[in-house]
């Protein structure tokens, strides 16, 4: 049992393997949050919080005379709105009354076993059998508003999951205008924000910062759950690192416009609250419905933030992933986008086929540009047909020629957007959001689908029921490329437009659950232009998401870096591209750049044609050493060695969760003149074990007869040397070199 109940003291309890988290149901029914935190024996862990007076904190109509309790001081596990705490709050009310607010008090509780589920919303699901459920049911006493705070327990992953679900018990209706999924109240210590912002081409940029009095927010209104910012974050003690220090995790499972708000208060406290984004929200509840918010993952690490990404990446790989890719090797592709951009036909998508197949690439991803008048980024989509101009015989003739060369075939699709200039448009030009009299803004010359709209989702179905019925598509690339602007649904009254922006990603998860469950064997992969919508909700439906439409190698060990805190390399669309980078014109070695992807999902995406035999070569030893090291890659533990920027390369490693074997990567970012040489400890090992060294480094012809070590080189070392004393690796020369080291346990 994770789930403790005390009658006597009235104390909730949640236990997972390491952390326990606790809330006492308090005089007059106000749930007061105890703790959060490294888990601890039985224990009321009430003592904690001490009552005052607190001038200018008011005070409940029934603790009078006391002024000793107040709404803005206790610790809460999910605070009412205009009643008194004047902290950041996860939820407003707009009462049938006029009056705005609602004073929450406990009702009941019910411990049940296995994971709740929100219909129509993704979330964690309970793999191994063993996860709770608690479900507190608070109310408020005269509108009926009534929350089921829900919190999922997966004990032996040290996860609690949680979401809320209002329901309207009263008799007028209510409208939320706020709705978050979360609050948390770390009463004590100094802390820091960690946070992944970015732009499109350059997302999850680890940012830190400390946690002061004014609240800080990060978020989305785009729609997407954004390049600009990720819908996760870190609580972490000012003295955390890598490997020491108390830390929390709190990612949500959404795609969509989402807040994440972190304040101290007036004494201190941090609160944490996180959801859907507040801003153009508003949902209507009339008497006896009810509305789900989405899921919030949390954990706790008192060891630092490897530790906590190790309990993401375990619980994504674990509890978030499913389907048939979840666990089976993902073929290698080749991606015609940056071989070809618009500019192809069936003869050039055949001749990368029959390169690639001669390379041991896996599969061809045909990507933007196959259908409708697609000739540029500026028609057709919403028209999924095949343009015959362009793949002369169709599609069911190119897929069948591609799989006679012995590659699997995949295929991208935007379902979500669409043209002016497509069929579609023409035919419902009310399919699209627009607000009444105006324009819409373009993004990419594109409008957006009003998602929310059942006879939009029967579209897009039926066309995609249609590609992958009618030919043998086994992989998806489902893009995604604007931010939501103009918000306004024709298919909605005037008084419900709040709730578009919802609707839309409720459609969009219903469109994608649909496909998962009728086509089980294709594989989708998420995207966004780019990583915008890099996130726990898409990666129900698809388990890897391609992460940056940066493909320069030394950006995206910027990128692959920040958002390996939440989520594991199995999750990171990652290809080699060609060099010159198309994105910023740098150059590269072939070596390094497969260093790079291989921590990640591993594709090409380049024009083979245009490869010399060297580099040719380089790539048959490239896929025959990913597909050596895929397990370890894939599912072993991951371990950042270097702070991104903080010297002239990067190191990071993966090691297998019973230390038999290691892999050891570097790159060079700013090569130096007569250098501080390059120490690294590794993670993860034996100590009492001896690990036999393997390297393979880009090897610059050009390095100077002095550049080479005149040190004798120890191929065989301890894991305790390894681990303390480090491992001191050869000068470097030249562009961007890059080495691997694997490691095996004799
Ligand atoms: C944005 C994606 O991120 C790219 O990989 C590519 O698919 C283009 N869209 C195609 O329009």
């Amino acid at each position: 049992m994770s789930i403790l109940y005390d009658e006597q003291s009235r104390i909730i309890t949640i236990n997972t393997a390491n952390t326990t988290y606790q809330m006492i149901i308090g005089p007059h029914r106000f749930i007061q949050h105890n703790y959060y935190g490294k888990r601890i024996g039985e224990e009321d862990l009430s003592y904690l919080h001490l009552h005052y007076d607190r001038a200018c904190s008011g005070n409940p109509d029934e603790v009078f005379p006391s002024r000793r309790i107040s709404l803005d001081v206790i610790p809460q596990e999910y605070p009412s709105a205009g009643v008194g705490d004047f902290r950041i709050h996860p939820m407003s009310v707009h009462n049938g009354d006029g009056s705005y607010g609602a004073d929450f008090r406990y009702v009941k509780h019910e411990v049940i076993k296995g994971k709740y589920e929100l219909g129509g919303l993704p979330s964690s699901y309970d793999a191994a059998g063993g996860a709770e459920t608690l479900v507190v049911t608070m109310d408020d006493k005269i509108t009926g508003l009534t929350l089921e705070l829900l919190y999922g327990v997966f004990e032996e992953e040290d996860v609690i999951t949680r979401a809320v679900r209002f329901v309207n018990k009263g008799s007028y209706e209510e409208v939320l205008t706020r709705a978050l999924s979360m609050s948390l109240d770390i009463p004590y210590g100094k802390w820091d924000l960690v946070h992944f912002h970015g732009k499109h081409a350059l997302e999850r940029q680890t940012e830190r910062e400390r946690i002061g009095h004014s609240a800080v927010t990060v978020g989305s209104t785009r729609g997407t759950s954004s390049h600009q910012e990720n819908p996760f974050i870190i609580i972490a003690d000012r003295r955390t690192d890598e490997d020491h220090g108390d830390c929390y995790g709190m990612m949500l499972v959404y795609s969509g416009s989402f807040k994440a708000q972190v304040e101290a208060d007036q004494f201190d406290s941090v609160r944490a609250i996180m959801g859907i984004h507040d801003e153009q929200f508003a949902w209507h509840l009339a008497p006896g419905e009810s509305f789900t918010t989405p899921e919030v993952i949390m954990t706790y690490s008192p060891d630092g933030l490897t530790d906590l990404s190790h309990k993401y990446h375990h619980f994504i790989r674990n509890n978030i992933c499913r389907g048939k890719y979840q666990f089976a090797r993902r073929p290698v592709l080749i991606n015609n986008w940056e071989a070809t951009y618009f500019d192809f036909n069936d003869e050039k998508i055949l001749a990368i086929a029959d390169e690639a197949a001669e390379l041991g690439i896996e599969m061809l991803v045909l990507d933007d540009g196959w259908f409708g008048q697609r000739n540029s980024d500026n028609a057709g989509l919403g028209d999924w047909y095949v343009n015959e101009d362009k793949i002369k015989g169709g599609l069911t003739s190119l897929v069948q020629k591609v799989n006679e060369k012995g590659l699997k075939f995949g295929i991208w699709i935007e379902p979500e957007m669409i043209n002016e200039d497509s069929a579609l448009y023409r035919e419902h030009p009310d399919w699209v959001f627009a607000m009444p009299g105006r324009k819409p803004t373009r993004g990419r010359n594109q409008l957006v689908l009003d998602m929310g709209r059942s006879e939009v989702i029967e579209y897009l179905y039926s066309r995609i029921e249609a590609l992958l019925a009618g030919n043998n598509i086994e992989y998806v690339k489902w893009d995604m490329n604007r931010s939501l602007s103009d918000v306004h649904s024709n298919a909605l009254p005037a008084s419900r437009q709040g709730e578009a922006l919802h609707r839309y990603m409720l459609g969009v998860y219903e469109l994608m659950g649909r496909i998962n469950r009728n086509f089980p064997n294709v594989l989708l992969e998420g995207c966004s232009g780019g990583g915008a919508r890099f996130d726990a909700g898409i990666l129900c439906y698809s388990p890897q998401i391609w992460c940056s439409d940066d493909t320069d190698p030394i950006h995206r060990l910027n990128i692959q870096y920040g958002t390996s805190f939440g989520y594991p390399v199995s999750t990171m669309g990652s290809h080699v591209s060609a060099s010159p980078n198309h994105q910023t014109g740098r150059t590269t070695p072939m070596f390094t750049r497969a260093v790079v992807a291989m921590s990640g999902t591993f594709g090409y995406e380049l024009d083979p044609a245009k490869l010399s035999d060297e580099e040719k070569s380089q790539i048959r030893d490239q896929i025959a050493d990913f597909k050596r090291y895929y397990d370890l890659i894939q599912s072993g533990d991951h371990y950042r060695l270097t702070e991104i920027g903080d010297d002239y390369f990067e190191a990071w490693e993966f090691a297998a969760s019973d230390a038999s074997e290691a892999l050891l990567n570097v790159v060079v970012t700013d090569i130096q003149p007569n250098p501080t040489l390059m120490n690294i400890r590794l993670k993860g090992l034996d100590p009492d074990a001896v690990y036999e060294m393997t390297e393979k480094k880009y090897a610059n012809e050009n390095v100077p007869p002095e550049f080479s070590t005149d040190s004798v080189r120890k191929r065989e070392l301890r894991g305790d040397a390894l681990m303390n004393a480090g491992y001191t690796l050869e000068w470097a020369f030249g562009d961007y070199p890059a080495l691997q080291i694997h490691l095996r346990r004799l």
